[in-house]
Parts: structure tokens; C-alpha cells; sequence
């Protein structure tokens, strides 16, 4: 059976332990006296053990099957199967011929999708969320209710309860798509495994975190039997819950807050304190610190008293979280792409280091823009090792700020300075001071020499902050960062196809790929090329050529928002391309809109009308549509590819759902945000002009030139009494 596991065992324990007697290799033919339930159980055992070789396959530093073995177990459960067709698993790897890696977990879509919050640095944010709630509203902060609780430092999940019995708990994935790690919450007391008196579809969300004392003490055994040391609880919480085997997340002491809820068949309370209370009720750990104000005041106090028993709490809290109380007026808030308009974080002030910073070096992005990054000597912040941090353009080395202000009192960054990182949340470290009394460097940075000196050609031009690359032609490096960011995560993330493969295709003499659309030849250029096709290389082998090619077969067929993502177009994130995957629909509608959208353009002002699409935005990506070589190369890629139309969550049944709504005139029930984020939600596109294309016209008193040019064009048009009572009816 060491055949099975290429390293030595204390390696490679896991293929070791689970093949070990399980069932034997050599002996193929003791299939004709299996029983039915031994075949039943192998038959599971082989998937499982499959799936995990597929996935460690893929992870440089994971324990590895040699191809000999991986073929033999296959051929083993293709015999028993054959020998117990009826046995045949849905998720049987025969089914999987050279497939991409099945992930480690299996893959559950959150019913409703999990979000993140917005995030509030200083009391200012704090008032200004108060106010912008309640403008939205049409009311003022004085009449709002809102809740205060510590931001816990660890990672959500969502645990599923059907008739009161738990069915799943999911991590929070990208928040569309979580993993499945229902497994690994049975040892996590915090979390019931049935309810009384629940309602009959109730999904609990919190957060799973590692207490400070148990981290010790876990980072200690860890360190005593020689293994992984974690860098900070979050970190360990995280690791332990994405166990693929449960019996090690068992001896992780794992805690959970409950803080909300998903999908549920009857509502918790009528607020966000009542429903916290009914989940306490319910058996959940809810945090002691949870308060309901009546104030901003109140609030901001309640988040000092938390920031002050801050390191007597016993587990890390990165701020606090505010939330309205009342659930219908959360209802009506909604929310934006990624966050509700009805809550936010107020995070505390960000941790901070001092540390040598080593030198400047200049980074390529996809889109052109050269950046400067510090490295810095390693230096733990607040728990994190950094070693980069982030300089942003040549004003921030200058100690400029966009506006030509002085930042950090004026003081330069060189190379060799004592300089002070910080890191706030998640963001990107810092630099936020220079010790000048230890400097020795008696030079200023120069951005233009540097360039030079790195021989790439950059252009800054008026009133951009940022350097770019100028070169004719594109620039490899550019080419290269684009293709990465093609594959990556959130974009068609192909199995096997990463930053370090990228860079060795794009120079491959043989079987390059310089563009997106390359990656979707490679298989046919390959067959074409049997004399140097990638199964014959060293490193390579038929079966690892074989799953790369089916990994890029897999992802033609692409969501609209990841391919708008990867495009890789300037100032598009993944929440601006879910948007606008969101607002057009399909891929010719979105690529006719762009080619369409000029300047001054009905198409424009569409696409500018859209929330969360600002004119910068607008503009970028309408640029990147309507660039000739760059439409080539998009519609060459998209020729490859079955691109799969938006997935309207909005209620499509709704009366509204599709269509193109304008409201004009004053609205006298909501404010016009309202209005407008109620109608989206809904399904329906809210534009800012009449045309043609609108079906629907809703006029407040005052209604002007609008009304006048629906009436023109026979739009129908109604008044906001028969709006409300339409959307009602839904
Ligand atoms: S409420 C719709 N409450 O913070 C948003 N989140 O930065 C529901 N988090 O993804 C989240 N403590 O993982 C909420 N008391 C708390 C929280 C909390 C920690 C996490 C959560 C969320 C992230 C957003």
C-alpha cells in the first residue's frame, strides 16, 4: 500500500492512514467476494480519497499520489462499479476522466447571499451614517433605533436548521458560494445540533473565533509535535474549521457567536435586538456586549466602553458593529452590491510597527500602472507578518497627498528609513510615519531614475497621480499581470493554471499564450503539435496535461460577472462587475451598451445612472469597449466561450422585473433613493431619462419635461399612489 503515497509517511500521513488496510491494491480480484455493503462503503472511501488526490495534485505543497497509484484506484472503483452498477455514486470519480481537482469541500450556494459591512474610521463616519440612513428614509437620525456590538476577528459561517435539526453550516465563501463544512461544527459546542421551538427554516449566522487562551495553548501543541504555528487566532480559526478531516477540527477548540440570520421561514422578531434575544433564546452564544441606543452619542460611548475592555475580552474584536434596530425599516434600507445600507463597522484604530524599510521596487498591474511597493524588513503587526506595504503613487513617497497637501508632516520616504506600517482590518499595510532621525539615506527617492534604471518607459501625465507604462506595444510584464488576474480567483479561476504557469506559457516557444483567448487554443494548438505537446515534457505527463485542459474546458462556460471582472478593465472590482452583469443581463446586451456609450450619449447616462457605476468607472469601461484592439481581443475571447446570462436574484415574478423605469417630479411616500433601490430590488432598471426604451414613468407633482416626453412617445405613466400599489402587489 506505500505505493499509494510517493512521500515518506510522517509526510504523508493522511493517504497513509486512510488507504492503509482500508482495501487493498494488490489484490484486485477480491472484487468477485465483495458484499454489497463493503463495495457500497469502498466505493465512498475511493471518491473521497480521489477528490483528495485531486485536490492536493494541485497544491505545491500537499501530499502527493503518483500517477501509477491514482490510475490504480481508479481502475479498482471502475471495477467495482462495474461489478455494482447500481452503486454508482453521483459524484463518481469515473465521471471525473481527467477532470479538474474536485475541490476538498463540496460547494453550497448561500440562499441568501452573505455580505460584507462598510466600514466607518472615525466618529465623523459614524454621524454620517446616522444621517445618511435616515435621508434615505426621509427621516431624521432622532428617530432611529440603532444596536452596538463587538466586530468579532474571525470568520462567518451560516448553519442551517430545518424542523430544528441542523442540515449544513457553510463558510462564507466569496458570499454567493461558501464550502461545505457541516462536518467540522459538530464539535463546536456554541452551536446547538437541534433547536425547540424554532421556526421551521431558520439559517443562524455568526462568527466562529478562536479564544486568545485556547490559541496558546493550541500554537503550543502545535510547536511541541513540530507542526504549523499560527500566526494569530483568526488565523487558527480559520484553519481548524477548514479541516478536511473533521477529527482534527475536533481537537481545535472552536467557539461561535450567533449576530444574524439568513434564509428563514418566519421572522425572528420585529427587531434586530428582539431576533438577537430569540437566538439566545434559542441556545446560541450571543455577545454580552450587544446594546440597543437610542442616540449616535449613546452609540459612540458604548464603543469606547468596548474598545476599553478590548484586551480583557479574551478573544480578538477588530471594532464595533452598528446596526438599525427596526427589521422593516431594514427592509426598506436594503442593500448595496456588497453591504446593507442599514449597518456598519466602526473599526478600531489600526495596529502599528516600526520597521526598516529595505528598499522601493516598482510594480507592474494589469492595467499599466507602475507602483511603487516598500519592502519592508519583516516586522509582526497586530499578529500579521508584513513584509510590503503599499506607497501608492510619487506624491505619497513625496509626502504629498492627491491635492498636493503635505501627508505625514511633509516628510519623504527613502529607501533605508525607519518607517512606521500600520495595517487597518484587512486593507493593505501602510506607511504612516518616518523616523528622520535615523536617516541616513541622503537622497530622495526619484520615481523618473528608478524607471530608468529598470529600463520601462512610463508617461505621468497632468493630473494623473499615477506613473504608466508607455511603451509601444504592450508591455509583457502588463500583458502578463492581465493574464494572472484573468485566472485568478474571482475571475475563471482555472485549476492549475496560476501567476507561476502564466509566466511559463507566455514565454513557451512552443505553446504560448500572450493573450486570454490563447488559454482556450492550448488544447487544440497541443494536439497540433504532438512532437512537443505537454505530456511529453518533464514536469508535465499525460495526466497532468490532460487535467489542465479539461480545467480550461470546464471554465468556458462563464458567468457574466466573472468574465466582466477579468477582463481586468481599470476600476473594475468584482462588486462593479457583478453590477453590471446585474443591470445588462447577458453579454451582447452589456457589449452593445458599451460600444454604444459615448459621451452624451442615452447608453451613457444609462450606464452612469447605474448605482454603484460612478463616471470614472463608466468611462474606464466603455474606454476598454470602445479601444479597436482591445474589442478585438475581448470578442476573440468571447467567441470561446458559452457566456452564462446574470442570475436576476431580484423577484423576477415581481411586475416590474425587467423593466426600465424613470420616476420624475417629487415623490411624496419615499425618498427618491428609496425609490429607486426598492424598484432595483425588484428587478426592474431605474434610468435618469425618457426614451424610448423606457416602460414605465412614474410622476410626482412638479413632473416637468419627463412626463412631457413620455407622453410623446406614449410611455405609460403612472402616478407614485399607483407605483406603491403595484410594487405591493409583489
Ligand atoms: S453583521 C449583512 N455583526 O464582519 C452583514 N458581522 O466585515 C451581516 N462580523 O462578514 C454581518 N462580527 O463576518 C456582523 N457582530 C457582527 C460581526 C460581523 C464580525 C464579520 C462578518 C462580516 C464581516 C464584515
Amino acid at each position: 500500500m506505500s505505493s499509494v503515497c510517493l512521500d515518506a509517511a510522517p509526510a504523508c500521513p493522511y493517504f497513509w492512514a486512510k488507504t492503509a488496510g482500508a482495501f487493498s491494491l494488490s489484490k484486485p480480484d477480491d472484487i468477485a467476494t465483495l458484499t454489497e455493503a463493503a463495495a457500497k462503503a469502498e466505493l465512498a472511501r475511493l471518491a473521497q480519497d480521489l477528490a483528495l488526490a485531486n485536490t492536493a495534485y494541485h497544491q505545491a505543497d500537499a501530499p502527493k499520489m503518483d500517477d501509477a497509484s491514482y490510475d490504480a484506484l481508479k481502475r479498482r472503483n471502475a471495477a467495482i462499479e462495474e461489478k455494482f452498477p447500481h452503486l454508482k455514486r453521483d459524484d463518481s470519480p469515473s465521471d471525473r476522466v481527467g477532470a479538474a481537482p474536485a475541490p476538498g469541500f463540496s460547494k453550497i450556494t448561500h440562499a441568501v447571499p452573505m455580505l460584507s459591512l462598510a466600514n466607518a474610521f472615525s466618529d465623523e463616519d459614524v454621524h454620517n451614517f446616522a444621517e445618511r440612513v435616515a435621508k434615505f428614509l426621509g427621516l431624521t437620525p432622532a428617530d432611529l433605533r440603532f444596536t452596538a456590538e463587538p466586530k468579532i476577528d474571525g470568520l462567518s459561517l451560516a448553519v442551517r436548521y430545518e424542523d430544528g435539526v441542523l442540515v449544513h453550516a457553510v463558510t462564507r465563501g466569496d458570499g454567493e458560494v461558501g464550502e461545505n463544512v457541516t462536518a467540522n461544527v459538530q464539535s463546536i459546542a456554541d452551536i446547538p445540533k437541534s433547536l425547540e421551538d424554532a421556526p421551521a427554516l431558520l439559517e443562524v449566522r455568526g462568527e466562529v473565533y478562536m479564544a486568545h487562551s485556547d490559541f496558546q495553548d493550541l500554537n503550543k501543541r502545535q510547536a511541541d509535535s513540530g507542526g504549523k504555528v499560527f500566526a494569530n487566532p483568526r488565523n487558527a480559526a480559520a484553519g481548524s474549521l477548514r479541516q478536511l478531516d473533521p477529527a482534527v477540527t475536533k481537537s481545535r477548540p472552536l467557539r461561535f457567536f450567533a449576530y444574524a440570520w439568513g434564509a428563514l421561514s418566519a421572522p425572528l422578531a420585529d427587531t434586530q435586538m428582539g431576533s438577537v434575544q430569540r437566538l439566545s433564546a434559542l441556545g446560541f452564544s450571543v455577545n454580552p456586549l450587544f446594546q440597543r441606543f437610542e442616540t449616535v452619542d449613546e452609540m459612540l460611548d458604548h464603543y469606547r466602553v468596548i474598545e476599553r475592555s478590548r484586551a480583557d475580552l479574551g478573544y480578538d474584536i477588530d471594532g464595533v458593529v452598528y446596526k438599525v434596530d427596526g427589521l422593516d425599516l431594514q427592509a426598506r434600507l436594503g442593500f448595496r452590491s456588497t453591504t446593507p445600507r442599514w449597518a456598519i463597522a466602526h473599526k478600531f484604530p489600526a495596529e502599528t510597527a516600526w520597521t526598516r524599510l529595505v528598499d522601493i521596487e516598482i510594480q507592474v498591474g494589469r492595467t499599466g500602472a507602475l507602483s511603487p511597493v516598500a519592502r519592508l524588513e519583516p516586522v509582526n503587526v497586530g499578529g500579521v507578518m508584513v513584509s510590503n506595504a503599499t506607497l501608492h503613487n510619487e506624491d505619497y513617497i513625496k509626502g504629498l497627498d492627491s491635492k498636493g497637501n503635505p501627508i505625514r508632516d511633509g516628510k519623504d520616504i527613502r529607501p533605508g528609513d525607519l518607517v512606521q506600517v500600520y495595517r487597518a482590518g484587512d486593507v493593505i499595510p501602510k506607511i504612516s510615519d518616518v523616523d528622520l532621525t535615523k536617516r541616513t539615506n541622503p537622497d530622495r527617492f526619484d520615481f523618473a531614475q528608478k524607471l530608468q534604471t529598470l529600463g520601462i518607459d512610463g508617461h505621468r501625465a497632468d493630473g494623473d497621480a499615477v506613473w504608466r507604462y508607455a511603451g509601444d506595444g504592450p508591455m509583457d510584464a502588463v500583458a502578463i499581470e492581465a493574464l494572472k488576474h484573468f485566472v485568478s480567483r474571482g475571475a475563471f479561476d482555472i485549476e492549475g493554471l496560476g501567476a507561476k504557469q502564466v509566466e511559463m506559457f507566455f514565454d513557451d516557444p512552443d505553446l504560448p499564450i500572450k493573450t486570454p483567448a490563447d488559454i482556450f487554443t492550448l488544447a487544440r494548438r497541443d494536439a497540433d503539435n504532438a512532437l512537443t505537446s505537454l505530456a511529453k515534457r518533464s514536469g508535465w505527463g499525460e495526466k497532468s496535461a490532460n487535467n489542465l485542459f479539461q480545467a480550461i474546458e470546464d471554465k468556458r462556460k462563464i458567468p457574466l460577472h466573472r468574465l466582466i471582472f477579468a477582463l481586468g478593465i481599470r476600476h473594475v472590482g468584482e462588486a462593479a462587475a457583478k453590477v453590471l452583469a446585474q443591470t445588462y443581463g447577458d453579454w451582447d446586451s452589456f457589449r452593445e451598451a458599451m460600444v454604444a456609450a459615448s459621451p452624451d450619449t442615452p447608453a451613457r447616462a444609462d450606464l452612469e445612472d447605474v448605482d454603484g457605476i460612478g463616471p470614472v468607472l463608466a468611462a474606464s469601461v466603455v474606454a476598454a469597449f470602445q479601444t479597436p484592439a482591445r474589442l478585438a481581443d475581448i470578442d476573440a475571447l468571447a467567441a470561446h466561450l458559452d457566456i452564462q446570462p446574470a442570475q436576476q436574484r431580484a423577484q423576477s415574478d415581481s411586475p416590474v422585473a425587467g423593466k426600465t423605469v424613470v420616476f420624475t417630479g417629487t415623490l411624496e411616500h419615499m425618498t427618491r433613493s428609496e425609490a429607486k433601490a426598492r424598484a432595483e430590488a425588484l428587478g426592474a432598471k431605474v434610468s435618469g431619462s425618457v426614451s424610448g426604451k423606457t416602460d414605465l414613468v412614474i410622476a410626482g407633482p412638479g413632473a416637468g419635461s419627463k412626463a412631457k416626453k413620455a407622453a410623446d412617445l406614449g410611455v405609460e405613466t403612472i402616478s407614485e399612489a399607483d407605483w406603491i400599489a403595484l410594487i405591493s402587489t409583489s
